[in-house]
């Protein structure tokens, strides 16, 4: 074989033996069978050749052409093989069963919340909102709430330096939309509350409130009983029966504090509801004259009721809870089990 030939096929052989990777192997094969490359060299010197030399010489560029050629492809073969390899089933096993992520839930408070709110808007409610530090004006006095009254008390009220305090109720809320709109008013304020109290199984020092206000001509308290009645039994189911208690608070007269029937022991009486067969809820009534006068209403035009919810008290019945800290513990196997 000419010379020339064997020494570039030996070479060739060399570097695709020696190419380490698949893009090695390409500039190997560039190097020799691509349009500039050696063999493809020889190939144009073969047609100038004499015509008694060009058979013998165009047989050996073949054979060597051809053996490049498969050298190449054999390569590649076991090149692209250990890439496989060390790609995919060397490490890992296919076979293995996957692993499950765990999803994240919403908590059950913010559920509850947005539970009650749907069934409100429903009911043509809209939502309003306000802040959770308030002036003394409107969380006390806009509420005809006299100074010397108990829930004032420094002990009760988380007072800031500069006197505004932070929300013992979401009943201000009312303030800010009455002062804002004129009736008709047909409202829902959730939101967070504070109080100066020891944490215990059924209160804290934070928690939560759903606040309603409707006003309009002719409300009556036969309406606030209606609307708290079916908001219950879509919240916690349809047997759920309610009784309004008389009581006092003083931005509402009448006024009443409301219960649910036991949905544990269906009002036979049990522990959670202490053997009475009925849930405390919160308190309602009618909007009190004097609460219009603070914002700028006619009381001899319109008539409304107000209600407040206690969303935890909801939640611990909605998810048969007994102690409320149990909700803001973060205990993740525990609030895992409630979704
Ligand atoms: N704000 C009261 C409380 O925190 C609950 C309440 C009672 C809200 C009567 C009202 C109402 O709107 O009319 O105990």
């Amino acid at each position: 074989m000419d010379k020339n030939l064997e020494a570039i096929k030996q070479a060739s052989l060399e570097d695709i033996r020696k190419a380490e990777d698949l893009k090695k192997l390409d500039s190997a094969r560039i190097r020799y069978l691509g349009k500039k490359g050696k063999i493809s060299a020889l190939m144009e010197l073969l047609k100038n050749l004499p015509a008694s030399e060009k058979p013998l010489f165009g047989k050996e560029l073949n054979s060597v052409k051809n053996d490049i050629q498969s050298a190449i492809e054999r390569k590649r073969k076991s090149l692209e093989d250990k890439e496989q390899n060390t790609s995919v089933s060397g490490f890992l096993d296919v076979t293995m069963p996957g692993i499950a992520r765990r999803t994240g839930a919403v908590h059950p408070i913010t559920q509850t919340i947005n539970e009650i709110i749907a069934v409100f808007r429903r009911m043509g409610f809209s939502i309003a909102d306000g802040p959770d530090v308030e002036t003394e004006f409107n969380n006390f006095d806009a509420l005809n709430t006299p100074a010397n009254h108990p829930s004032r008390d420094i002990q009760d009220t988380f007072y800031l330096e500069n006197g505004n305090l932070l929300r013992t109720q979401t009943s201000p809320v009312q303030i800010r939309i009455m002062k804002k709109v004129k009736p008709p008013v047909r409202i829902i304020a959730p939101g967070r509350v504070y109080r100066n109290d020891t944490p215990d199984a059924t209160h804290g020092h934070t928690f939560h409130q759903i606040e309603g206000l409707y006003v309009d001509k002719n409300v009556s308290l036969a309406d606030l009983k209606g609307v708290l009645h079916s908001s219950a039994r879509q919240i916690l189911g349809n047997d759920i029966k309610i009784r309004f208690r008389p009581h006092f608070f003083p931005f509402t007269e009448p006024s009443v504090e409301y219960d649910f029937s036991c949905v544990i022991c269906k009002g036979k009486g049990c522990k959670v509801c202490k053997n009475s067969g009925w849930l405390e809820i919160s308190g309602a009534g009618m909007v009190d004259p004097r609460v219009y006068k603070n914002v700028g209403y006619d009381p001899d035009e319109y008539t409304g009721y107000a209600f407040g919810m206690g969303i935890e008290r909801i939640a611990m019945i909605k998810f048969g809870i007994d102690d409320l800290r149990l909700l803001y513990e973060n205990d993740i196997r525990f609030l895992r089990n409630l979704k």
